[in-house]
C-alpha cells in the first residue's frame, strides 16, 4: 500500500521505516529542510538500535522517500498519518498546534479519498477536531480519521513496531477500517477495532497505568528500607501472580522520557475537563518526586556538606539503550546536586551529545568524560543514575581504589548489594538497604 507520515521524528521515521520494511511504499515528510536533507544523505537524526539498517535498505529498494511537501505526501497516499509533536502546556494540558496544522495542511492539498491517521498521543477527543477542522476546509472531499496509537519504547522501538502486542485502530468507518486492517497485515499481532474516543483513551490510560505500577513499587521500595524489607524480592512475589505481572516493578530513582511524565499530566487535565477528575495520578506524579527527593536526602544526609564536593554520575538518558535525555531523571538528578554546590563529572554512553544539546548551560556547569571510571577519579562517592548494563561491568575494585572513600548511591539497583557489602563499600540502594546491615 502507499501511505504518507507526516513527522519526521523518533515516530515518524520509525513507523515509516518499518512499513517499507514489511513491503508498503512510504514518503516520510517533514517541515524541516534539514532533517529532510540528513535523512536523503542516508543519515538517522537520532539514535536507535536497528533502525539505521532498515533506513538503508528500504531507501535502497525505492520503498522510503523523504520530502518537505506536504502536497506531494497526500497526493502519493492512500492513508496518511500524523506524527508530530504534541508537547505539554505550562499547565500539563497537550498544546495540539502541530496536529492543527498538519490537518490544515492536509485540507489544503487532498483531492480525493484518504485515510487520516492520528498516530501522536493526544487527549480524547482530538480525532473529533482532526476531522472537524479537515472538513471545514475541505468539505467537498471524502475522508476518513482514524486513531492508531503507537506503543513504541525507545530503545526497543523496531522491535515495539514489528512485533506489537496490539494494534489498536480507533474509527466509525468501515471503509477505513478496512484499509488499516489491511495496511497491518504483515504483521502478526492482535488487532482492536474501537471507536476513535475509546483509541485515544487506551494510550493514555495505559502509559498512565504503567507510570502508576512504577510509583507504586517505589513507594513500597521506601516501605522496604523503613521495615527492613527487599523490593526486588517484594516484586518478584508480586510479579508472579500472573494478574499483576513482573514487569514496570523495577524500583529505581523513578520514570522520566518524554511520554510518562507529559501523558500523565495530560490525562489529569483532560481528566479534569470532562468533569472526572482522576486524582490517584496525582499521586502517581507525587511519589515520582518523592522518590528523587528521598534519594537526593540520601546523599546530603551521607556527605553533609555537597559545596565543592566531587561526585561522579553514571547516567545521563531517561532510560538505558537511548540518547534521549529529555525529563530524565538523571538530568534532575544532576540540577540539584549542581544547584547544591557539588561538582559533577557525568557519564553516558550514548548521552553526553544531547545533553550538551538540550541542557547547554548544565552541561557548562560538569566535567563530561567518556569513560565510566575516569568519571570516578578522585571523586567522594559515585552516583549511579541510569542502569546501563555496561555499568555494571564496570571493575568495582578499581573503582574503590580510585574513589577518595567507598562509597555509592544507587539510584536504579544495578549493583549487588552483597558484593558490594563484601568488597568493603558503603552501599546506598533503593529498597534494599537491609542487606548492607544485616
Ligand atoms: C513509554 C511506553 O512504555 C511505551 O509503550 C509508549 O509507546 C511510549 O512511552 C510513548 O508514549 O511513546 P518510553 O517512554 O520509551 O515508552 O520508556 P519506558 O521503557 O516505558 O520507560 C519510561 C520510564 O520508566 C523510564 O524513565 C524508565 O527508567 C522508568 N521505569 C520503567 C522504571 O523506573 N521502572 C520500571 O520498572 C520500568
Amino acid at each position: 500500500m502507499k501511505l504518507t507520515i507526516i513527522g519526521s521524528g523518533y515516530v515518524g521515521l520509525t513507523t515509516g521505516a518499518c512499513f517499507a520494511k514489511v513491503g508498503h511504499h512510504v514518503i516520510c515528510v517533514d517541515s524541516n529542510p534539514k532533517k529532510i536533507e540528513t535523512l536523503l544523505a542516508g543519515q538517522i537524526p537520532i539514535y536507535e538500535p536497528g533502525l539505521e539498517e532498515i533506513v538503508k535498505q528500504t531507501v535502497a529498494s525505492g520503498r522510503l522517500k523523504f520530502t518537505t511537501s506536504t502536497e506531494e505526501g497526500v497526493d502519493f497516499a492512500d492513508i496518511v498519518f500524523i506524527a508530530v509533536p504534541t508537547p505539554p502546556n505550562p499547565d500539563g494540558s497537550v498544546d495540539l498546534r502541530f496536529i492543527e496544522k498538519v490537518a490544515r495542511d492536509i485540507a489544503a492539498v487532498i483531492k480525493s479519498y484518504k485515510v487520516i491517521v492520528d498516530k501522536s498521543t493526544v487527549p480524547v477527543k482530538t480525532g473529533e477536531k482532526v476531522a472537524e477542522t479537515i472538513r471545514r476546509y475541505a468539505p467537498a472531499i471524502e475522508f476518513d480519521v482514524v486513531s492508531n496509537p503507537e506503543f513504541l519504547r525507545e530503545g526497543s522501538a523496531v522491535a515495539d513496531l514489528l512485533d506489537p502486542d496490539r494494534i489498536v485502530i480507533g474509527s466509525n468507518s468501515p471503509r477505513a477500517i478496512a484499509l488499516m486492517q489491511e495496511l497491518y497485515a504483515p504483521f502478526v499481532a492482535p488487532v482492536l477495532v474501537t471507536d476513535i474516543n475509546s483509541a485515544e483513551l487506551i494510550k493514555h490510560a495505559a502509559n498512565s497505568f504503567l507510570a502508576l505500577k512504577i510509583s507504586y513499587i517505589n513507594h513500597l521500595s521506601a516501605i522496604c528500607d523503613a521495615a527492613g524489607a527487599d523490593v526486588e524480592k517484594v516484586a518478584e512475589g508480586m510479579g508472579m501472580d500472573k494478574r499483576i505481572g513482573r514487569a514496570f516493578l523495577n524500583a529505581g530513582l523513578g520514570y522520566g522520557g518524554s511520554c510518562f511524565p507529559k501523558d500523565l499530566a495530560a490525562f489529569t487535565t483532560i481528566s479534569n475537563q470532562l468533569g472526572v477528575p482522576f486524582n490517584l495520578l496525582r499521586e502517581v506524579h507525587n511519589i515520582n518526586t518523592a522518590q528523587l527527593e528521598r534519594f537526593i536526602k540520601t546523599i546530603r544526609d551521607s556527605l553533609w556538606v555537597l559545596q565543592e564536593k566531587k561526585l561522579a554520575v553514571w547516567g545521563l538518558s531517561f532510560k538505558p539503550h537511548t540518547d534521549d535525555v529529555r525529563s530524565s531523571v538523571a538530568v534532575e538528578l544532576i540540577r540539584s546536586l549542581v544547584a547544591e554546590g557539588a561538582q559533577v563529572t557525568a557519564t553516558d554512553p550514548k548521552g553526553m551529545d544531547s545533553f550538551r544539546a538540550f541542557e547547554p548551560e548544565l552541561a557548562a556547569k560538569i566535567t563530561m568524560v567518556e569513560d565510566p571510571l575516569a568519571a570516578v577519579e578522585g571523586a567522594e562517592a559515585l552516583v549511579v543514575a541510569t542502569e546501563w548494563p555496561e555499568y555494571g561491568e564496570v571493575d568495582l575494585a578499581e573503582v574503590k581504589s580510585r574513589l577518595v572513600a567507598p562509597l555509592v548511591f544507587d539510584g536504579r539497583n544495578l549493583l549487588d548489594p552483597a558484593t558490594m557489602k563484601e568488597m568493603g563499600f558503603t552501599y546506598h540502594c533503593i529498597g534494599r538497604n537491609h542487606i548492607m546491615k544485616s
